[in-house]
């Protein structure tokens, strides 16, 4: 049997390392947490989006009563920016959530895995790898492509 060793690269940084871009595009995603409806799990997620022409976008986690009605926030800013700019890819996703405590995350979020299919299918929709930013007070994470985070996606059939 052969063993197959699949590699993840993920940059660790402080904000001040990133672009002005990038840093903006936390910061709506930082900014988006406060919209957040989360009276269920109190875990307030906020996402941003840039996309190819560099219109801006956010969402954030809206929960429902019968649990599996509500939507992650990066769900609800890709869905939102597919259905607004259907042609336009998306170049970069940053994310950033609130724990219980009203707190910023001190380690960085990641997107759940509904979430990572949905990204993949963006990728497949703006043709190149979407770069992703994961916000935490005592670092951040800069993933390019949500490959690294998913290996062995399914994206056609
Ligand atoms: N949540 C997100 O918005 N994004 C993720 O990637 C993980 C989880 C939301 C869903 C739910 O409203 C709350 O966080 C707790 O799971």
């Amino acid at each position: 049997m052969r063993e197959l060793e699949l590699r993840t690269v993920i940059h660790a940084c402080q904000p001040e390392e990133l672009t002005p871009e990038e840093q903006h595009l936390l910061q709506l995603a930082i900014d988006a947490t406060t919209r957040s409806y989360a009276p269920y799990s109190h875990f307030r997620v906020g996402a941003a989006v840039r996309l190819d022409n560099g219109i801006e976008l956010s969402g954030s986690n809206q929960e429902n009563a019968a649990y599996p009605s509500g939507l992650c926030a990066e769900r609800t800013v890709l869905f939102y920016a597919g259905a607004q700019y259907p042609e336009v890819g998306v170049s970069m996703l940053a994310i950033a959530a609130r724990g219980t405590d009203g707190q910023l995350t001190l380690e960085p979020t990641g997107p759940c895995g509904a979430c990572r299919q949905v990204i993949i299918e963006s990728e497949t929709r703006a043709a190149h790898p979407i770069r992703i930013l994961l916000y935490g007070r005592s670092e951040c994470y800069v993933i390019d492509g949500i490959r690294a985070l998913m290996p062995l996606t399914f994206s056609e059939f």
